[in-house]
Protein backbone atom coordinates (compact mmCIF):
# COMPACT_ATOMS: atom_id res chain seq x y z
CA UNK A 1 0.00 0.00 0.00
CA UNK A 2 1.50 3.58 -1.22
CA UNK A 3 0.89 6.50 1.00
CA UNK A 4 1.49 10.29 -0.18
CA UNK A 5 4.90 10.91 0.86
CA UNK A 6 3.87 14.53 1.50
CA UNK A 7 0.84 16.23 3.13
CA UNK A 8 -0.53 19.42 3.19
CA UNK A 9 -1.85 20.66 6.53
CA UNK A 10 -4.41 23.55 7.05
CA UNK A 11 -4.02 25.22 10.39
CA UNK A 12 -7.85 26.12 10.82
CA UNK A 13 -7.11 26.57 15.58
CA UNK A 14 -7.53 30.49 14.12
CA UNK A 15 -11.16 29.60 13.18
CA UNK A 16 -12.44 26.22 14.15
CA UNK A 17 -10.64 26.12 17.24
CA UNK A 18 -11.29 29.62 19.19
CA UNK A 19 -14.70 30.22 17.13
CA UNK A 20 -16.93 28.56 20.08
CA UNK A 21 -14.41 29.53 23.10
CA UNK A 22 -16.89 31.95 25.29
CA UNK A 23 -14.27 34.60 26.43
CA UNK A 24 -13.52 37.01 23.44
CA UNK A 25 -9.75 36.45 22.82
CA UNK A 26 -8.33 40.47 22.30
CA UNK A 27 -7.42 41.05 18.21
CA UNK A 28 -3.76 41.29 19.30
CA UNK A 29 -3.33 37.68 20.82
CA UNK A 30 -5.14 36.45 17.90
CA UNK A 31 -2.73 38.08 15.26
CA UNK A 32 0.20 37.22 17.88
CA UNK A 33 -0.72 33.58 17.33
CA UNK A 34 -1.24 33.24 13.71
CA UNK A 35 1.77 35.39 13.41
CA UNK A 36 3.79 32.68 15.35
CA UNK A 37 2.09 29.80 13.40
CA UNK A 38 3.33 31.43 10.31
CA UNK A 39 6.65 30.78 11.04
CA UNK A 40 6.36 27.21 11.64
CA UNK A 41 6.60 25.91 8.08
CA UNK A 42 2.92 25.76 8.00
CA UNK A 43 1.35 26.66 4.36
CA UNK A 44 -2.14 26.89 5.05
CA UNK A 45 -3.67 29.25 7.76
CA UNK A 46 -7.03 29.64 8.11
CA UNK A 47 -7.07 32.91 9.97
CA UNK A 48 -10.61 33.55 10.43
CA UNK A 49 -14.04 33.45 9.07
CA UNK A 50 -16.52 36.29 7.87
CA UNK A 51 -20.11 34.93 9.75
CA UNK A 52 -22.71 37.00 11.14
CA UNK A 53 -20.62 38.55 13.99
CA UNK A 54 -23.92 38.12 16.81
CA UNK A 55 -23.78 34.33 16.00
CA UNK A 56 -20.44 33.38 16.48
CA UNK A 57 -19.22 36.94 18.23
CA UNK A 58 -15.63 35.26 18.54
CA UNK A 59 -15.43 36.03 15.26
CA UNK A 60 -16.48 39.42 15.31
CA UNK A 61 -12.72 40.98 14.20
CA UNK A 62 -12.26 39.43 11.43
CA UNK A 63 -11.60 42.37 8.87
CA UNK A 64 -8.93 43.54 12.33
CA UNK A 65 -7.29 40.25 12.56
CA UNK A 66 -6.95 39.95 8.36
CA UNK A 67 -5.43 43.45 8.23
CA UNK A 68 -3.31 43.38 11.46
CA UNK A 69 -1.33 40.09 10.32
CA UNK A 70 2.09 39.89 9.08
CA UNK A 71 2.04 38.49 6.10
CA UNK A 72 4.91 35.78 5.36
CA UNK A 73 5.62 34.35 1.79
CA UNK A 74 4.67 31.85 0.64
CA UNK A 75 2.12 31.34 3.09
CA UNK A 76 -1.57 31.41 2.21
CA UNK A 77 -4.01 33.20 4.92
CA UNK A 78 -7.43 31.54 4.32
CA UNK A 79 -10.87 32.42 6.13
CA UNK A 80 -14.32 30.88 5.91
CA UNK A 81 -17.12 32.23 4.70
CA UNK A 82 -21.20 31.03 4.51
CA UNK A 83 -22.77 33.07 2.31
CA UNK A 84 -21.91 36.53 -0.49
CA UNK A 85 -22.10 38.80 2.38
CA UNK A 86 -18.98 36.26 3.85
CA UNK A 87 -17.82 36.66 0.53
CA UNK A 88 -17.24 40.15 -0.16
CA UNK A 89 -16.06 40.92 3.21
CA UNK A 90 -13.03 38.14 2.62
CA UNK A 91 -11.94 39.90 -0.83
CA UNK A 92 -12.19 43.06 0.64
CA UNK A 93 -9.41 41.63 3.23
CA UNK A 94 -7.62 40.34 0.77
CA UNK A 95 -7.95 36.51 1.88
CA UNK A 96 -5.88 34.23 -0.04
CA UNK A 97 -8.26 31.54 -0.63
CA UNK A 98 -11.88 31.70 0.36
CA UNK A 99 -13.26 28.30 1.95
CA UNK A 100 -17.00 28.33 1.74
CA UNK A 101 -18.74 25.55 4.01
CA UNK A 102 -22.24 23.76 3.18
CA UNK A 103 -22.98 20.20 5.13
CA UNK A 104 -24.00 16.93 4.01
CA UNK A 105 -27.59 17.05 6.19
CA UNK A 106 -30.27 19.57 6.14
CA UNK A 107 -30.91 18.91 9.88
CA UNK A 108 -27.13 20.59 10.75
CA UNK A 109 -27.14 23.24 7.96
CA UNK A 110 -30.25 24.42 9.35
CA UNK A 111 -28.77 25.48 12.74
CA UNK A 112 -25.59 26.37 11.28
CA UNK A 113 -25.93 28.34 8.44
CA UNK A 114 -30.28 28.42 8.40
CA UNK A 115 -30.47 27.10 5.15
CA UNK A 116 -31.56 23.26 4.07
CA UNK A 117 -28.68 21.49 1.93
CA UNK A 118 -30.30 22.64 -1.12
CA UNK A 119 -30.39 26.25 -0.56
CA UNK A 120 -27.35 26.51 0.29
CA UNK A 121 -25.98 24.45 -2.42
CA UNK A 122 -27.09 27.55 -4.68
CA UNK A 123 -25.52 30.26 -2.53
CA UNK A 124 -21.86 27.74 -3.51
CA UNK A 125 -22.97 28.14 -7.42
CA UNK A 126 -23.59 32.27 -6.63
CA UNK A 127 -20.35 32.36 -4.44
CA UNK A 128 -18.32 30.21 -7.31
CA UNK A 129 -19.61 32.88 -10.33
CA UNK A 130 -18.73 35.69 -8.17
CA UNK A 131 -15.03 34.89 -6.53
CA UNK A 132 -14.40 33.58 -10.67
CA UNK A 133 -15.31 37.30 -11.37
CA UNK A 134 -12.80 38.71 -8.44
CA UNK A 135 -10.19 36.23 -9.45
CA UNK A 136 -10.35 34.77 -5.93
CA UNK A 137 -9.17 30.72 -4.87
CA UNK A 138 -11.91 28.72 -3.80
CA UNK A 139 -12.19 25.56 -1.74
CA UNK A 140 -15.15 24.39 -0.16
CA UNK A 141 -16.11 22.15 3.09
CA UNK A 142 -18.91 19.56 3.71
CA UNK A 143 -20.03 19.42 7.32
CA UNK A 144 -21.44 16.16 8.84
CA UNK A 145 -19.77 14.14 5.98
CA UNK A 146 -19.61 11.16 8.45
CA UNK A 147 -22.86 11.64 10.71
CA UNK A 148 -24.84 14.56 11.68
CA UNK A 149 -25.38 15.38 15.52
CA UNK A 150 -29.02 15.99 15.14
CA UNK A 151 -29.82 13.31 12.07
CA UNK A 152 -27.55 10.59 12.98
CA UNK A 153 -26.18 8.58 9.96
CA UNK A 154 -25.45 9.97 6.85
CA UNK A 155 -25.70 8.01 3.97
CA UNK A 156 -22.89 8.37 1.31
CA UNK A 157 -25.30 8.55 -1.68
CA UNK A 158 -26.18 11.73 0.04
CA UNK A 159 -22.31 13.02 -0.04
CA UNK A 160 -21.56 11.68 -3.02
CA UNK A 161 -24.55 13.87 -4.47
CA UNK A 162 -23.36 16.80 -2.41
CA UNK A 163 -19.68 16.59 -3.60
CA UNK A 164 -21.37 16.08 -7.25
CA UNK A 165 -23.02 19.37 -7.41
CA UNK A 166 -19.82 20.86 -5.88
CA UNK A 167 -17.40 19.39 -8.91
CA UNK A 168 -20.57 20.52 -10.76
CA UNK A 169 -19.99 24.29 -10.60
CA UNK A 170 -16.15 23.85 -10.57
CA UNK A 171 -14.73 23.74 -6.60
CA UNK A 172 -11.97 22.72 -7.15
CA UNK A 173 -10.94 21.68 -3.49
CA UNK A 174 -13.59 19.65 -1.53
CA UNK A 175 -12.71 18.83 2.02
CA UNK A 176 -14.83 16.29 3.84
CA UNK A 177 -15.66 17.15 7.33
CA UNK A 178 -16.40 15.02 10.44
CA UNK A 179 -17.86 17.73 12.14
CA UNK A 180 -18.04 15.93 15.65
CA UNK A 181 -15.81 13.32 15.23
CA UNK A 182 -18.43 10.49 14.14
CA UNK A 183 -16.39 9.30 11.36
CA UNK A 184 -14.47 5.77 12.61
CA UNK A 185 -11.34 4.58 10.19
CA UNK A 186 -13.67 1.97 7.94
CA UNK A 187 -16.37 4.40 7.08
CA UNK A 188 -13.24 6.83 5.90
CA UNK A 189 -12.25 4.28 3.98
CA UNK A 190 -15.79 3.84 2.33
CA UNK A 191 -16.70 7.39 1.87
CA UNK A 192 -13.82 8.56 0.24
CA UNK A 193 -13.27 5.77 -1.98
CA UNK A 194 -16.69 6.17 -3.05
CA UNK A 195 -15.98 9.69 -3.67
CA UNK A 196 -12.68 9.61 -5.35
CA UNK A 197 -13.83 6.84 -7.57
CA UNK A 198 -16.76 8.77 -8.92
CA UNK A 199 -15.48 12.42 -8.64
CA UNK A 200 -11.36 11.60 -8.08
CA UNK A 201 -9.99 13.17 -11.52
CA UNK A 202 -12.52 16.63 -11.27
CA UNK A 203 -11.35 17.92 -8.16
CA UNK A 204 -8.67 17.56 -5.33
CA UNK A 205 -9.84 16.34 -2.00
CA UNK A 206 -8.95 17.36 1.96
CA UNK A 207 -10.48 15.86 5.43
CA UNK A 208 -11.55 17.56 8.28
CA UNK A 209 -11.68 15.39 11.23
CA UNK A 210 -12.49 16.37 15.18
CA UNK A 211 -11.14 13.95 18.22
CA UNK A 212 -14.41 14.08 19.98
CA UNK A 213 -14.45 10.41 20.22
CA UNK A 214 -10.05 9.98 20.00
CA UNK A 215 -11.00 8.56 16.42
CA UNK A 216 -8.94 11.54 15.01
CA UNK A 217 -5.84 10.20 14.09
CA UNK A 218 -6.72 6.71 13.42
CA UNK A 219 -8.99 8.56 10.61
CA UNK A 220 -5.74 10.71 9.42
CA UNK A 221 -4.58 7.01 9.09
CA UNK A 222 -7.61 5.66 6.64
CA UNK A 223 -7.36 8.61 4.45
CA UNK A 224 -3.56 7.92 3.88
CA UNK A 225 -4.54 4.77 2.87
CA UNK A 226 -7.51 6.04 0.60
CA UNK A 227 -5.08 8.33 -0.85
CA UNK A 228 -5.82 12.10 0.60
CA UNK A 229 -3.29 14.32 1.34
CA UNK A 230 -4.88 17.17 2.59
CA UNK A 231 -5.84 17.77 6.08
CA UNK A 232 -7.30 20.21 8.59
CA UNK A 233 -5.46 20.40 12.05
CA UNK A 234 -5.38 22.44 14.83
CA UNK A 235 -2.50 23.36 17.36
CA UNK A 236 -3.27 22.09 20.49
CA UNK A 237 -6.32 20.11 19.44
CA UNK A 238 -8.64 22.87 20.04
CA UNK A 239 -11.69 23.41 18.51
CA UNK A 240 -15.54 22.41 18.55
CA UNK A 241 -18.33 24.08 16.43
CA UNK A 242 -20.91 26.57 18.32
CA UNK A 243 -23.72 25.28 16.11
CA UNK A 244 -22.91 20.89 17.54
CA UNK A 245 -23.72 19.88 20.23
CA UNK A 246 -20.30 18.37 22.37
CA UNK A 247 -18.12 18.57 19.82
CA UNK A 248 -14.75 19.11 20.87
CA UNK A 249 -11.45 19.77 19.56
CA UNK A 250 -9.78 19.15 15.87
CA UNK A 251 -7.18 17.08 15.13
CA UNK A 252 -4.08 18.11 17.22
CA UNK A 253 -1.87 19.85 13.98
CA UNK A 254 1.45 18.79 16.29
CA UNK A 255 0.41 14.97 16.90
CA UNK A 256 -0.64 14.63 13.42
CA UNK A 257 2.42 16.51 12.14
CA UNK A 258 4.70 14.04 14.67
CA UNK A 259 2.77 10.94 13.43
CA UNK A 260 3.21 11.58 10.23
CA UNK A 261 6.76 12.45 10.27
CA UNK A 262 7.22 9.19 12.54
CA UNK A 263 5.29 7.21 9.43
CA UNK A 264 8.15 8.86 6.74
CA UNK A 265 5.41 11.33 5.46
CA UNK A 266 6.60 15.25 5.21
CA UNK A 267 4.78 17.83 5.73
CA UNK A 268 7.33 21.02 5.73
CA UNK A 269 6.38 22.03 9.29
CA UNK A 270 9.23 22.56 12.03
CA UNK A 271 7.47 20.39 14.84
CA UNK A 272 10.05 22.09 17.52
CA UNK A 273 8.84 25.61 16.51
CA UNK A 274 4.96 24.26 16.57
CA UNK A 275 4.99 22.84 19.72
CA UNK A 276 6.59 26.24 21.08
CA UNK A 277 3.84 28.30 19.47
CA UNK A 278 1.21 25.39 20.92
CA UNK A 279 2.76 26.37 24.22
CA UNK A 280 2.69 30.05 23.31
CA UNK A 281 -1.25 29.90 22.78
CA UNK A 282 -1.93 27.68 25.71
CA UNK A 283 -0.21 30.80 27.62
CA UNK A 284 -2.03 33.26 25.55
CA UNK A 285 -5.31 31.69 25.50
CA UNK A 286 -4.85 30.41 29.47
CA UNK A 287 -6.51 27.28 29.61
CA UNK A 288 -4.89 23.96 29.24
CA UNK A 289 -4.99 22.34 25.33
CA UNK A 290 -5.95 18.32 24.60
CA UNK A 291 -2.61 18.32 22.42
CA UNK A 292 -0.41 15.33 23.91
CA UNK A 293 3.10 15.91 21.99
CA UNK A 294 3.15 19.62 23.31
CA UNK A 295 3.02 18.43 26.37
CA UNK A 296 5.35 15.07 26.05
CA UNK A 297 7.86 16.65 23.04
CA UNK A 298 9.26 14.89 20.43
CA UNK A 299 10.29 11.15 20.26
CA UNK A 300 14.38 11.32 20.80
CA UNK A 301 15.56 8.59 18.24
CA UNK A 302 19.15 8.87 20.58
CA UNK A 303 19.26 7.61 23.64
CA UNK A 304 19.23 10.57 25.98
CA UNK A 305 20.60 11.09 29.57
CA UNK A 306 16.81 11.41 30.19
CA UNK A 307 16.01 7.88 29.59
CA UNK A 308 19.33 6.71 32.00
N1 LIG B 1 -21.21 38.68 7.77
C1 LIG B 1 -21.79 39.71 8.39
N2 LIG B 1 -23.11 39.95 8.38
C2 LIG B 1 -23.87 39.11 7.67
C3 LIG B 1 -23.33 38.00 7.01
C4 LIG B 1 -21.93 37.79 7.07
N3 LIG B 1 -21.34 36.76 6.46
N4 LIG B 1 -24.32 37.33 6.41
C5 LIG B 1 -25.45 37.99 6.67
N5 LIG B 1 -25.18 39.08 7.43
C6 LIG B 1 -26.14 40.08 7.91
C7 LIG B 1 -26.99 40.59 6.78
O1 LIG B 1 -26.35 41.68 6.14
C8 LIG B 1 -28.25 40.99 7.50
O2 LIG B 1 -28.03 42.23 8.13
P1 LIG B 1 -29.23 43.29 8.33
O3 LIG B 1 -30.19 42.61 9.25
O4 LIG B 1 -28.53 44.44 8.94
O5 LIG B 1 -29.76 43.52 6.95
C9 LIG B 1 -28.37 39.94 8.61
O6 LIG B 1 -27.05 39.42 8.78
C10 LIG B 1 -29.32 38.81 8.29
O7 LIG B 1 -28.96 38.23 7.04
P2 LIG B 1 -29.44 36.76 6.65
O8 LIG B 1 -28.90 36.45 5.30
O9 LIG B 1 -30.93 36.65 6.87
O10 LIG B 1 -28.66 35.88 7.70
P3 LIG B 1 -29.22 34.76 8.69
O11 LIG B 1 -29.70 35.41 9.93
O12 LIG B 1 -30.13 33.84 7.99
O13 LIG B 1 -27.85 33.97 9.05
C11 LIG B 1 -25.67 33.21 8.31
C12 LIG B 1 -27.17 33.23 8.02
C13 LIG B 1 -25.08 32.24 7.33
C14 LIG B 1 -25.13 34.59 8.09
C15 LIG B 1 -25.42 32.79 9.76
O14 LIG B 1 -26.15 31.64 10.05
C16 LIG B 1 -23.94 32.55 10.04
O15 LIG B 1 -23.12 33.44 10.08
N6 LIG B 1 -23.57 31.29 10.21
C17 LIG B 1 -22.17 30.90 10.40
C18 LIG B 1 -22.10 29.90 11.46
C19 LIG B 1 -20.66 29.48 11.71
O16 LIG B 1 -19.72 30.25 11.68
N7 LIG B 1 -20.48 28.17 11.97
C20 LIG B 1 -19.21 27.62 12.26
C21 LIG B 1 -18.34 27.44 11.07
S1 LIG B 1 -18.88 26.16 10.00
ZN1 LIG C 1 -14.61 21.44 12.48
Amino acid sequence: MTLPQRVTLREVGLRDGIQSLGAFIPTERKIALVNALSETGLRRIEATSFVHPSYVPQMADAEQVMAGITRTPGVAYEVLVPNVRGLERAVAARADLVCVVTAASDAFNQKNLRMSVDQSLEVTREIKTRADAAGVPLAIGISTSFGCPYSGDVPIEQVLRVVGRLVEYGYPEITLADTTGMANPMQVERTVGAVLDRFGQRASFGLHFHNTRGMGLANVVAGLHAGISIYDASFGGIGGCPFAPKATGNICTEDTVLMLHEMGIQTGVDLVRLIDAARQAEEALGQTLPGQVMKAGPIEHQPTAAAA
